[in-house]
């Protein structure tokens, strides 16, 4: 099936075989960009960035954004997008859109708000009936464990014992909806946690300690470990599950040797220091010294569990230089110039295709689902019911154009979902990062349809890139 609209390269080609053939005109339709049949399209959110704090214990990123004074732009999560009582209307729009899938985290603090042991019942009558409503609307439930959100009595990651409470919520989770949900993801972005929360203290909890992000590294592929034995042992044998790793590579613009090693050092942290570990290939040698004090015996066996399919969040590179006086050894550089921007972050679909390839390379060829994918663009306010993105619809095609060379280039390309469904409170950059399908009208949170939501329905009814 040809795709529309024509790109520039396809329309080249199509008019250059038409005039070497006057009589028998052949359009080289290179651009069908299909993929396999039962290919998963979905969108994702996560309750720390959508729920408000109605009905639930305090969470650590309660305390920190309190303690801090609230995101970048002045805003805190007290109501985000009151997702928990507003989710019908967004299911209405991304049915009519044809989305299939919708990946959303269950809030802890709603589960288990005040202490450990029996999950408190309005908590969980909300996600048993949220779930059925996905499914009445067409909508895949992929849930997401823990999305950072932790409720204050668990304590934090510097604690071993974390993933002891987190293995019962795991359980009483994948008891609730095991028989509705065959896709989970255990954490999202583990490895972001240590980094940001532990050593950079830019996310909850907000320690700068490199001895903390060492604790915390191990503690989480604990935890990461243990929860996915709980949910294996408590669903039916066809579920699949994973985590949403993200990947970023790291590189040193200057070239020189100081940068360069210190880029190689977090880029190990960052992209290898939990999948390799859940793998079974244990820590990367550069962070060994990091989480060595930490390790017991048997650990590393419990954390070895080796996901069902790999979960690969990616948005682009990262550029830095080295930084002594940071606890990551690290401060963030400008990016290469010629690189086009989304706000912040570098539009970089080749760097898709690479991180694409090489988790296929190193993990032994796994089933990949791309758990996100997003941008935050500058748009025009809504008019007529509609919100015109057409910078989104843009990067949102070169990354899936960039995804699909790496699936023809036989990696096991099984999903795409996008970040995110709606726009939403951003975490430290609160509400004005935009990267939504669906706006959010302040304040009265009504939901507004982009046109990239549109182009999304248009590539899932094509079942490829349109
Ligand atoms: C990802 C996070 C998600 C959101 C997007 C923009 O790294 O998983 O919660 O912040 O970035």
């Amino acid at each position: 099936m040809p795709s529309f609209p024509l790109s520039r390269r396809t329309f080249l080609q199509s008019i250059s075989a038409a005039a070497a053939a006057p009589l028998v005109p052949r359009f080289a339709w290179a651009d069908n960009l299909t993929f396999a049949q039962d290919f998963l399209w979905g969108v994702a959110g996560s309750a720390g960035e959508t729920e408000s704090r109605a009905n639930r214990g305090r969470s650590n990123w309660d305390v920190f954004i309190d303690n801090v004074g609230g995101s970048k732009d002045g805003t805190t999560n007290v109501r985000n997008t009151e997702f928990e009582t507003r989710y019908l209307d967004e299911f209405k729009l991304l049915q009519a859109a044809g989305v299939k899938a919708f990946r959303f985290s269950f809030a802890w603090p709603r589960i288990q708000p005040e202490t450990a042991g029996a999950p408190n019942a309005r908590g969980m009558d909300h996600y048993d009936r949220m779930i059925d409503a996905m499914l009445e609307h067409g909508l895949e439930p992929i849930p997401t464990l823990f999305h950072w959100d932790m409720p204050l009595w668990a304590g934090d990651f510097l604690d071993r014992d974390v993933s002891r409470k987190m293995a019962d919520y795991a359980e009483i989770m994948a008891r609730l909806v095991g028989d509705r949900a065959n896709t989970w993801l255990l954490f999202n972005e583990p490895g972001v946690i240590p980094i940001f929360g532990y050593g950079q203290g830019v996310f909850a909890p907000g320690y700068r300690s490199r001895r903390y992000m060492g604790a915390a590294l191990h503690h989480v592929n604990l935890a990461h470990g243990r929860a996915l034995a709980a949910i294996r042992a408590n669903t039916h044998s066809g579920t699949r599950i994973s985590s949403a790793f993200n990947i970023m590579p790291f590189e040193a613009p200057s070239g020189t040797a100081e940068d360069r090693q210190a880029a190689s050092l977090v880029d190990a942290l960052w992209n290898d220091a939990v999948p390799r570990p859940a793998y079974g290939l244990g820590y990367p040698e550069l962070v060994q010294p990091l989480v060595e004090p930490y390790i017991q015996n048997g650990d590393m066996e419990a954390i070895a569990v080796k996901p069902d399919f790999f979960g690969l969040n990616f948005y682009s590179r990262s550029f830095v230089k080295a930084d002594p006086e940071s606890p990551l050894g690290i401060t963030l550089v400008e990016p290469p110039a010629e690189l086009a921007r989304t706000e912040e972050l570098p539009y970089d679909p080749d760097t898709y295709t690479k991180v694409l390839l090489k988790a296929h390379q190193d993990y032994g060829a796994p089933d990949i689902i791309a758990t996100e994918f997003g941008f935050p663009v500058a748009e025009a306010a809504p008019k007529d019911g509609w919100v015109e993105d057409p910078l989104r619809i843009q990067y949102m095609q070169g990354y899936m154009r960039a995804a699909h060379a790496a699936y023809q280039q036989g990696v096991k390309l099984k999903g795409m979902i996008y970040w995110s469904s709606t726009d939403n409170w951003e975490w430290v950059l609160g509400l004005q990062k935009r990267f939504g399908l669906i706006h959010i009208d302040q304040p009265s949170l009504t939901r507004i349809p982009k046109r990239s939501l549109e182009y999304f329905g248009k590539c899932i009814r094509l079942n490829g890139v349109a």
